[in-house]
């Protein structure tokens, strides 16, 4: 009796357990495959049958398989958009088809009504803190070179925005460049090295703010192999708090990150669970984060790259 009984309780867990698809934008830094490992591990957790798609960086791969999902009939889906634009008519077709919509991590621009809600951190305040912390560092006095990350994202326009709120406060401050590095290593590195070349090797450069770590990393091999000290004759701040940034920071290559919390699983299928239950959910679920400095670093390491 008691095996039949466990035998049914499963097949009802069964016919109970949730289908979620989710769309992730790629692979491009390590935060973003931090992102992707914890929420795969939140759904395993919770029983949910996750249906994941990677867009390798394309919008056009991310609505076709929004519309698979929607064609399967999911429960709900969670959408990490790569740009802020062109998302109404898909997210028309999923709201059409009684199907909610969790955007993780980036924000987009459009008709909120098509979407349940947004869980995400508040980049326009990275950006605000990145250089508030620059500004009391240097005095209100220093030239930037900013590294953008992937253009009309949500993270590199709010990002932006932020820290440019703040350079305003400073006569004494500007931004001498700014470019795309795509948020990738690559990237950050490429574009560093055109930026030391056009400034004259970089002596006039104060400071670097990166949208995100891995780019900061590429662009310290490319200060490095420039004959400067980035973290001392160029100054490193980047957003992320990804493993190998704390290992950078403990060897003095770079000196602060903000933390950009990967763990958005959990409010995501809450937020879905309390929509299919009836209950109100706030339009905008915001994680967040701290800013590490060289003093915690190693430890930081330590902790982080043994998980
Ligand atoms: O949208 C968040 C950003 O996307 C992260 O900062 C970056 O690492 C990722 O690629």
């Amino acid at each position: 009796v008691g095996s039949l009984l466990l035998g049914m309780s499963l097949i009802a867990a069964g016919a109970n357990a949730q289908t979620i698809g989710f769309s992730q934008i790629g692979s491009e830094s390590g935060w973003r495959t931090s992102e992707t490992e914890s929420i795969k591990a939140e759904a395993k957790k919770r029983g949910i049958d996750l249906k994941f798609s990677d867009a390798q960086q394309k919008q056009e791969n991310q609505i076709k398989a929004v519309r698979t999902f929607i064609a399967q009939g999911v429960d709900g889906i969670l959408l990490a958009p790569v740009v802020e634009t062109g998302w109404d008519q898909v997210l028309k077709e999923a709201k059409d088809a009684k199907i909610p919509v969790v955007l993780v991590d980036r924000g987009i621009k459009g008709d909120e009504s098509l979407y349940l809600t947004k869980v995400s951190s508040d980049f326009v305040e990275e950006g605000r803190l990145a250089a508030s912390w620059l500004a009391a560092r240097t005095n209100g006095k220093c030239r930037v070179v900013e590294l953008q990350g992937t253009v009309g994202s949500s993270a590199a326009i709010d990002r932006k925005k932020g820290f440019e709120d703040v350079v305003k406060l400073f006569p004494r401050m500007e931004i001498a460049r700014s470019q795309s590095g795509d948020f990738t290593r690559s990237g950050g590195k490429e574009v560093m090295e055109s930026f030391l070349k056009a400034e004259g090797g970089g002596k006039n450069i104060c400071a670097m703010y990166a949208h995100n770590d891995d780019m900061a990393l590429g662009a310290i091999q490319a200060i490095k192999e420039a004959g400067l000290k980035p973290g001392k004759d160029i100054t490193v701040v980047s957003i992320d708090a990804v493993p190998d940034i704390f290992k950078a920071m403990a060897d003095g290559d770079a000196n602060a990150t903000i933390e950009l919390n990967p763990h958005l699983g959990g409010p995501s299928f809450d937020a879905i669970a309390a929509a299919k239950a009836g209950k109100e959910v706030p339009k905008w679920i915001k994680a967040q984060g701290p800013l590490y400095l060289p003093d915690t670093a190693a430890e930081e390491y330590k902790k982080r790259s043994a998980k």
